[in-house]
């Protein structure tokens, strides 16, 4: 009586190993790409570009003023984006801020009432010159790198200090 082997595969399970190993080279081609194109955009930095912004001549003293800008998305698009920029003028310094809100990337907004950006997403406060003074956003507003010729003001797509 022959003796069968039973560490030898069956061709059922031979079939079945094939299938999985093919599976798992397919998955790992796909997903190398997929990953890198996830990630990519930690790892690379974008190259400075400046945008004008506008004239700030007539931006009044302590008085928070609005501007928008558009900027390229990446460098993998040639899509823009528009960005809210808050230029505030106090004697004869200006900060030019991010209208994005340090604790979950809420549009920030000034409120002539309060004498503070508000968040509207969960209350956050920032006083005149960014700093974060209620709610829970943990730190000041971002203030974008800037040079100003003139009366016009320019920016650059990073911020003075990495955020
Ligand atoms: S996102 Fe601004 S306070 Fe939460």
């Amino acid at each position: 009586m022959a003796h069968r082997d039973t560490r030898r595969l069956s061709r059922r399970q031979f079939a079945l190993l094939g299938t999985q190993v093919a599976g798992a080279v397919v998955a790992v081609l796909l997903g190398i790409p997929i990953v890198g194109f996830v990630l990519s955009p930690l790892f690379r930095r974008q190259q400075p570009v400046w945008r004008e912004v506008g004239d700030i001549g007539g931006v009044p003293d302590r008085q928070p003023t609005k501007f928008e800008v558009s900027f390229p998305l990446g460098e993998w698009t040639a899509a823009n984006v528009n960005l809210a920029v808050y230029v505030v003028k106090i004697n004869t310094e200006y900060l030019v801020f991010s209208n994005v809100c340090t604790h979950m990337q809420c549009p920030v907004r000034w409120q002539d009432s309060l004498g503070q950006f508000l968040c509207p997403c969960h209350g956050g406060l920032y006083d005149m010159t960014g700093n974060n003074v209620g709610g829970p956003p943990p730190k000041p507003l971002p203030q974008y790198v800037h040079r100003i010729d003139g009366t016009t003001l320019f920016i650059q797509n990073r911020f003075t200090e990495s955020i």
